[in-house]
């Protein structure tokens, strides 16, 4: 049978990596880093160099190009379901082409494999026979709020966890919403009243981290992050909004 590690290492500092996560890069024998383009090239950077430091060789590095998806495109849901069968293949192809019988293939994903990444929704289209693992990691939700030293909860309440696209539709749907994947600052749509979380690069040497109420801070968090975007050519960007004086 073939193996799969579907690794979670973290969101850019290498330290965020578990020693579950060291010891899973250890017993893979291959691994396939698909390359989303030059835009992105600090975050394959730090795939390579957390297989350097914990891979034990030999081991083969499989490389395929796979551009990032339009997350522009208005009809989202085909655009997203169209990439993931993308996906699918190269990983069918990996499975198939690159992994012996008895070998372990790994693959690491940003943050964690269950937060806002269509990998293992992916693998479950693969036609091929494969056993898979996965490996918790460190997601932006954990580094932002710890970074900012605040918890995701409070006591006895929910939390909503969402996209930009959604909170800019539908405002803020609850006292306490963690957005992601947010390239339009939706946190202005929240309303008066909320407190603001947020942070760009969590885990990097470029980190940046601005609180305080979105009313006073949406110029400042809107320039920051136009500012980071244009001198480095991409941005990842995570907030909570908490609002200052919850419903019962
Ligand atoms: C496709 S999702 C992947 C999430 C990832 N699986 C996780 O566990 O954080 C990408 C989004 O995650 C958030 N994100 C990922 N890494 C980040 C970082 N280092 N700093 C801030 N936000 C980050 C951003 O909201 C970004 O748009």
């Amino acid at each position: 049978m073939k193996r799969l590690l579907i690794i979670g290492i973290g969101t850019g500092d290498p330290d965020h990596l578990t020693f579950q996560a060291a010891k899973a890069i250890a017993a893979a024998d291959v691994f396939l880093i698909v390359d989303k383009g030059e835009a992105k090239h600090d975050l394959a950077r730090l795939r390579h160099d957390l297989i350097e430091a914990h891979g034990r060789p030999p081991y083969r590095v499989v490389e395929v190009r796979d551009p990032e998806r339009d997350r522009t495109a208005p009809a989202y849901t085909a655009a997203v379901e169209d990439w993931r069968s993308h996906r699918a293949r190269i990983y069918e192809s990996f499975i198939t082409d690159e992994l012996a019988d008895g070998q372990t293939g790994a693959l690491l994903v940003w943050g964690d494999p269950g937060v806002y990444d269509s990998t293992l929704a992916a693998l479950e289209e693969v036609e091929a026979e494969f056993a898979h693992e996965v490996v918790p990691g460190i997601s932006s939700i954990s580094a932002l709020t710890a970074r900012h030293r605040v918890a995701l909860t409070r006591v006895g309440r929910p939390v909503h966890i969402t996209t930009g696209r959604r909170l800019a539709a539908e405002g803020a749907t609850a006292d306490d919403v963690l957005v992601m994947l947010d390239a339009a600052c939706s946190f202005t749509e929240a309303g008066a009243g909320f407190h603001i979380y947020w942070g760009a690069y969590l885990g990097t040497p470029d980190e940046i981290l601005i609180s305080g109420p979105v009313d006073e801070v949406a110029d400042r968090i809107r320039g920051a992050r136009a500012e980071a975007r244009a001198r480095k050519g991409w941005i990842m960007d995570t907030y909570l909004l908490r609002r200052t004086s919850p419903g019962s």
